[in-house]
């Protein structure tokens, strides 16, 4: 949904630009090109490896942390007057996922690591051989919707007992005895998702950043964010709808909903039929656009 971003965004070629997941650069590189010579981009990526794509073109900056730090750094910068657009294009990226030294994919066997900050404190190895049982199930149940996730949290335990977990192919042994070949791979997946959502701490930090794009954005300025799970999605459309992330709207004396944001439309839009043939990925994903306001209520 490159296109869709591209036109999200209304790109004005002077304006400045954030881009928060860098990754390869592709959205990068195509918002440069709709920028003249006075138009700035300003990339977050928290991946390490992520610098080797930064791109030569001195309208770039490449901030290498997360973009929970995002309000800051933008200020650092020099932009405190607020900027024309900010782009989320949520999740890992195929670079992540397809090497196996990441411990993303269970399509390899790899260290069971799953952070995208390779610095960050917490691995997945850590998290599986450390939590309790109840927050392995919870997490299990939250992020990956595993309807079976308290005996898949106590074969987790039962096992971390004999020998710590290490590799993706310890956790996958034991996820095989839950499910049918036919679906296994849709349940790895699901487990893989789940326990990387609480690796990268991926909802608080979408949460912080949400907040922060309303302090980011000029008025009138763009947030367009992609998202790949109901949950995120959620927090995405409430928080344009009403600046809460429960969907609740704040209201002033006068009865004046208070939002940070004009949703562009009530449906995300999401890739085409052709798009979602040639990517899988794209079929989970949902592209929202929130125009800044000008107060919170005023319209
Ligand atoms: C789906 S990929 C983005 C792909 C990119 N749009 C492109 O065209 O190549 C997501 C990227 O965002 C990064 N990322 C995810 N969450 C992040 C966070 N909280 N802070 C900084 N970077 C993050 C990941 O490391 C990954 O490289």
């Amino acid at each position: 949904m490159l296109q869709e971003c591209l036109d999200g965004l209304a790109i004005n070629p002077s304006g400045v630009y954030v881009d928060v997941t860098f990754g390869g650069g592709g959205h990068s590189r195509a918002i440069l090109e709709k920028l003249g010579p006075e138009g700035k981009l300003i990339a977050f990526d928290q991946d390490k490896d992520a610098q080797a794509n930064a791109l030569d073109d001195e309208r770039f900056t490449l901030v290498p942390m997360n973009f929970k730090f995002m309000a800051n750094q933008l200020k650092y910068l020099g932009y405190e007057e607020g900027v024309d657009g900010i782009l989320a294009d949520l999740g890992v990226s195929s670079h992540q996922f397809d090497v196996g030294e990441r411990g993303f994919s269970t399509r390899f066997d790899g260290p069971l690591d799953m952070r995208m900050n390779q610095n960050a404190d917490q691995t997945a190895a850590q998290f599986l051989n450390k939590s309790s049982q109840e927050d392995i199930a919870s997490v299990l149940y939250k992020y990956g919707e595993i309807t079976n996730s308290r005996p898949v949290a106590a074969a987790i335990v039962a096992k971390r007992s004999e020998a710590p977990l290490k590799t993706t192919q310890d956790l996958i042994s034991i996820l095989e005895t839950f499910v049918p070949a036919p679906v296994r791979n849709k349940f790895y997946a699901q487990v893989f998702q789940a326990v990387r959502i609480e690796v990268n701490q991926e909802i608080r930090v979408l949460e912080r950043f949400l907040e922060q794009s309303s302090q980011s954005l000029k008025i009138g300025g763009k947030l367009v964010v992609m998202s790949y799970h109901s949950l995120e999605d959620r927090l995405v459309k409430n928080y344009l709808k009403s600046g809460s992330f429960d969907g609740e709207l704040d209201k002033d004396f006068f009865g004046n909903v208070r939002r940070p944001y004009k949703p562009q439309g009530s449906k995300p839009t999401i890739a085409s039929a052709e798009e979602q043939r040639v990517n899988t990925r794209s079929r989970s994903a949902k592209l929202r656009i929130g125009v800044k306001l000008k107060e919170a209520g005023n319209e």
